[in-house]
């Protein structure tokens, strides 16, 4: 099915099932301990031989001697792999893999120097630190801002352009009233969920399955394949269930590669987790970045100008964070300029985490707007209302947004939080030794679509199953295919089997950049329309007026049961969503706008956010309880990297230094309020026949900005350095009365 108009009435409209708030299908699953995580396919292989990966203690060099001597005598082991008896191995593939352990080179700290296979996971991780290793170590540029003269352009990230530029920027902000001029910075960060990357692999002959923990099943199958220089219908990867991704599953790391090569060696299933210390520095993070902004305006507050630049690090090859993405789109403003530099660093390798590019880079853009706000004394409301744009502001007119409210999230969330009640003078409110401040920041999150396909089977029993290659990684993507089905073959959800995460069903869409359940979910649409016609077909209707409802078909006084149409072997068909140029001809973007309120102690400089509201308009929300579950995800994320996370450098030897979750601060129940959620109506026809847009990351998305406006509000304190730890904010607070 091809998606190039806007989409007319259809049968999600109904909602009947689509747009109520479902239980996840799978939670019983999972609160039981039935839900089979990667690691945990025992009855797959129960003969498994365990891994253990032993990783580079340096940053950068090579290995010049390795003595495995020991390791391989040691009680239990069955194979220990170096770069020495690896496998050849193709050099890239899809979904960022590499080759591992194919040389004595070592490209950053935790690259695989060796993998010790054993009869029990002991036996192989005491053996791995009996390995020897002689390194020497080269020079590595590990600081990103002594790098950052040597920041270069880079290529286009996808279709996004590294700069963009719109009239004549430098001109513009010098002749403008009203100058703003600021700089930002963010850290690295880490995606910290809670599965670690695991593996399972089996060899079945030349074909090879693996059970791994993985976001985009697809990737890793094409990746795998060109690692090991093998067919991609040869490999099968599956991934059922996993425990949080947040970008880190979206690729290939050695746990895939590494256990398949053993497996293969040793003609033996291999599995391995990799250590939570080994995720910090082998797999990949969210890059640092430094922001300046620049926003010229009039003294009534009309943005004239505005700019955004970036600079970040990443290995020779690697990818820019698209922290200027969102200035491209979020506000009006005749002279515009963007640009993103990037320096080659030799840090673990930086990739997508949680809202790659909007997430940090709406920290700098919805800081510099609450500073210009003030600069202009207006209310920082206002002032975003007034430099709202229902256009693409970099290419005019005509190209509208598809759908935009962002002025009505601004609006209901004021009205809601209690806005009128703040005082925009900072240090006014008290409560005790705490100051009291409230912050607002806009969120925007660009809208992906990826081309999806579904089959859909009606067994005889009159039930439907749902097969696709999607992923569900803790989002309710099995409960939104679940309930599009329902809804367009009219029967009860109870009616309907979800079976996802395995490259040996129809490829679809994955779990990424807030596509998933509106790709996957409208390849789901696509099997099911077909579905319709051939059953109305066989029952003898006319397709275009027939009712699907209650488990049978009608059509005027006539009625038919579905399992009445089913073959004895079930009926089944396949479809797929092919988007074509819609978000060419419209910009196409989720809305948000988040309401702080925190404290910050006058002592102590601690921040407690004390609410945290966020308003949403993305398009029809499938499930409004998982979907605020995954806000209610984001805003906490959101506060983690406004109050807490950073991946500390070590800029002498080139690692992160707090690499487990003791030292990587996340937030914990204990820092998270109540938080409410508020969805605004909204149908989107241009992005999907779900009408529906993107909504996970749209949740972390501003919400840092919103906690620092609020930390600026409570005590005059104005952060540009994130995070916001209090040993930043205690040397600038007024004195204690
Ligand atoms: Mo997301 S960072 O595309 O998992």
């Amino acid at each position: 099915m091809d998606f190039n108009e806007a989409a007319g009435t259809n049968p999600i409209d109904q909602t009947r099932v689509v747009g109520h708030a479902h239980d996840r299908v799978d939670g019983p699953l999972k609160v039981s301990g039935r839900a089979t995580y990667a690691y945990e396919f025992h009855n797959e292989a129960p003969d498994a031989a365990y891994g253990y990966m032993l990783g580079a203690g340096i940053g950068k060099g090579r290995i010049e001697a390795l003595d495995t001597a020991a390791a391989e005598a040691a009680p239990g082991v069955l194979l220990v792999l170096t770069h020495r008896n690896a496998p050849e191995q193709g050099k890239k593939g899809k979904g960022s893999a590499r080759a591992q352990m194919a040389s004595a080179e070592v490209r950053n700290f935790d690259d695989p120097v060796a993998f010790v296979v054993a009869e029990s996971f002991e036996q192989a991780r005491e053996a791995a630190h009996m390995i020897r290793v002689r390194y020497v170590t080269e020079p590595g540029r590990f600081d990103l801002v002594a790098e950052r003269g040597n920041a270069k352009k880079p290529e286009p990230k996808g279709s996004t352009l590294a700069d963009t530029a719109v009239g004549d920027f430098e001109a513009g902000f010098a002749a403008a009233p009203v100058q703003l001029d600021v700089t930002y910075t963010t850290p690295d960060q880490s995606h910290a969920m809670i599965e670690p990357h695991a593996t399972l692999a089996i060899w079945h002959c030349d074909r090879l399955t693996v059970y791994t923990s993985n976001q985009m099943p697809n990737w890793a199958q094409h990746g795998l394949a060109s690692i090991l220089q093998m067919e991609p219908t040869d490999v099968r990867v599956i991934s059922r269930y996993i425990g949080g991704g947040f970008g880190s599953k979206l690729f290939v790391y050695g746990d895939i590669i590494i256990t398949a090569m053993a497996a293969r060696k040793l003609q033996r299933p291999v599995k391995m987790a990799l250590t939570r210390p080994q995720i910090f520095n082998h797999t990949s993070h969210r890059p640092a970045t430094i922001q300046r902004l620049r926003i010229g305006a009039t003294p009534d507050g009309a943005i004239t100008a505005i700019g955004h630049e970036v600079w970040c690090g990443n290995q020779e090859g690697g990818t820019f964070e698209t922290a200027a993405n969102q200035t491209r789109l979020l506000y009006a403003g005749k002279h515009r300029m963007t640009s993103h530099r990037l320096a080659v660093l030799d840090l673990p390798v930086g990739n997508a985490m949680r809202a790659p590019g909007e997430a940090v880079g709406l920290m700098a853009l919805e800081c510099a707007v609450d500073e210009l706000a003030e600069r202009l004394r207006m209310d920082p409301i206002e002032l975003r209302v007034m430099n709202d744009t229902q256009f693409d502001p970099e290419t005019g007119p005509e190209r509208p947004f598809s759908s935009r409210k962002f002025v009505e999230c601004l609006r209901t969330g004021a009205d809601r939080f209690g806005w009128a009640k703040r005082n925009p003078k900072p240090g006014q409110m008290r409560d005790g030794h705490w100051l009291i401040g409230i912050g607002v920041a806009g969120a925007i999150r660009e809208n992906l679509t990826m081309k999806s396909a579904a089959r859909v089977t009606l067994d005889p029993q009159g039930q439907v199953i749902v097969e696709s290659s999607m992923t569900d990684i803790g989002t309710g993507t099995y409960t939104v295919h679940a309930q599009i089905a329902a809804e367009m073959m009219g029967v009860p959800m109870e009616r309907v089997i979800v079976h996802m995460g395995d490259t040996d069903m129809p490829e679809a869409a994955g779990s990424g950049g807030s596509w998933g359940a509106n790709s996957s979910g409208s390849g789901v649409y696509a099997a099911c329309d077909k579905l319709r016609r051939v059953l109305a077909q066989k029952a003898g209707f006319n397709a275009d007026d027939v009712v699907f409802a209650g488990g049978k078909l009608s059509q005027g006084n006539r009625s038919v049961t579905l399992e009445s149409l089913a073959d004895p072997q079930g009926l089944s068909v396949e479809a797929e969503i092919d988007f074509g140029d819609l978000t060419k001809r419209y910009a196409q973007a989720s809305f948000g706008a988040h309401f702080c309120e925190v404290g910050v102690d006058l002592a102590t400089a601690e921040v407690r956010v004390r609410r945290l509201m966020s308003v949403a308009a993305a398009g029809r929300i499938l499930n409004p309880k998982t979907a605020r579950s995954q806000c209610i995800g984001g805003m906490t994320m959101g506060i983690g990297a406004a109050l807490m996370e950073q991946c500390v450098v070590d800029t002498r030897h080139g690692y992160f230094v707090n690499h487990d979750l003791a030292e990587y601060h996340v937030p914990v129940h204990a820092d998270i309020p109540d938080m409410d959620v508020i969805f605004l109506e909204e149908l989107d026809d241009k992005s999907s026949p779900l009408k529906a847009k993107g909504i996970g990351e749209l949740g972390i998305c501003g919400v840092g900005a919103a906690v620092a406006n609020a930390v600026y509000n409570a005590c005059g304190v104005r952060i540009r350095d994130y995070p916001l730890t209090l040993d930043k904010i205690l040397p600038h607070l007024p004195p204690m009365v």
